[in-house]
């Protein structure tokens, strides 16, 4: 089987760029499930249900958010109603919406996807390693699920490698996003498990974070806000991470960072070329 992840989509032209080749890179590389954080995509804060479909439309199975998840005052109701849409398993009881899922891949796999934000320089939510563990045991690889697939939105590169070992073995995946610019860790744990500590973001990287460098460096320099963060909308890169899983055990076999358009050096899975 396999799996595509996509980092965090910014604006416009995270938006753009998934549509334009997401159906393409479906075909091409022939994935059997893919997951796409969504939780910048309305104008960098947040989603609304028409951008959230218009990321299914595109191929997306399942969208993932994090901090940013309920920006949009919409996303509390719709959340409701879009069983695809994630939001982090620790966030408060009651919280609408949910933290994991199982989703049927198209060769018929059941792949479980959690959501999980990160405690270090992020909201005070409850534990995410005890959450995402409750998840994973009440539906384990080969179990309950044919793949698992944990998106753990951190700041600290030291919470989310730590994320990777307590999972080792028993995800297929675990990919860090939330920092937006991708790290070159991508490989596979010795227990079999994926790991990125960040798949980096679709978005305009001639950027600060996905935002239009003015502001945020006016904030660095002088402290005093003059503007709002907006989204920059010079031509994105697609990131993330593919996963080649062995159907058999449910772990993986090989993962490789997919980056593609925009200013950043491209990298393509070469595995998946056949
Ligand atoms: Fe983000
Ligand atoms: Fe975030």
């Amino acid at each position: 089987m396999r799996l595509l992840f996509l980092g965090d989509v910014v604006g416009r032209t995270g938006r753009q760029v998934v549509v334009d080749q997401l159906p393409r890179l479906r075909q091409r590389y022939k994935l059997d499930f893919v997951v796409v954080n969504g939780e910048n995509s309305a104008g960098g804060f947040g989603i609304t249900e028409a951008i959230f479909e218009d990321l299914l439309g595109a191929g997306a199975d399942v969208v993932t958010l994090g901090n940013h998840a309920f920006d949009q005052k919409e996303a509390l109701v719709f959340i409701e109603r879009q069983p695809r849409l994630l939001r982090p398993v620790n966030y408060p009881a009651g919280t609408p919406g949910k933290g994991a899922g199982l989703f049927k891949a198209k060769n018929g796999a059941d792949v479980l996807v959690i959501n999980a934000m990160g405690l270090i320089f992020m909201p005070e939510l409850g534990d995410p390693f005890r959450a995402v563990e409750r998840e994973v045991e009440a539906c384990a690889l080969k179990k309950g699920s044919d793949a698992i697939l944990v998106d753990f939105h951190a700041e600290a590169t030291s919470e989310k490698q730590a994320m990777g070992y307590f999972l080792d073995r028993r995800a297929t995946c675990v990919v860090g996003t939330h920092t937006h610019s991708p790290t070159a860790d991508e490989r596979v744990l010795p227990g079999g498990t994926a790991y990125m500590s960040d798949a980096g973001m679709c978005g305009d990287y001639e950027s600060v974070l996905g935002m239009d460098k003015e502001e945020p460096l006016n904030r660095f320099l002088t402290k005093i806000p003059r503007g709002r963060f907006e989204p920059s909308n010079g031509p994105a890169t697609l990131s993330g991470l593919a996963v080649d899983v062995d159907d058999e055990t449910g772990l993986a076999r090989r993962t490789a960072a997919l980056r593609l358009g925009g200013v950043l050096t491209p990298t393509e899975p070469l595995f998946w070329v056949e």
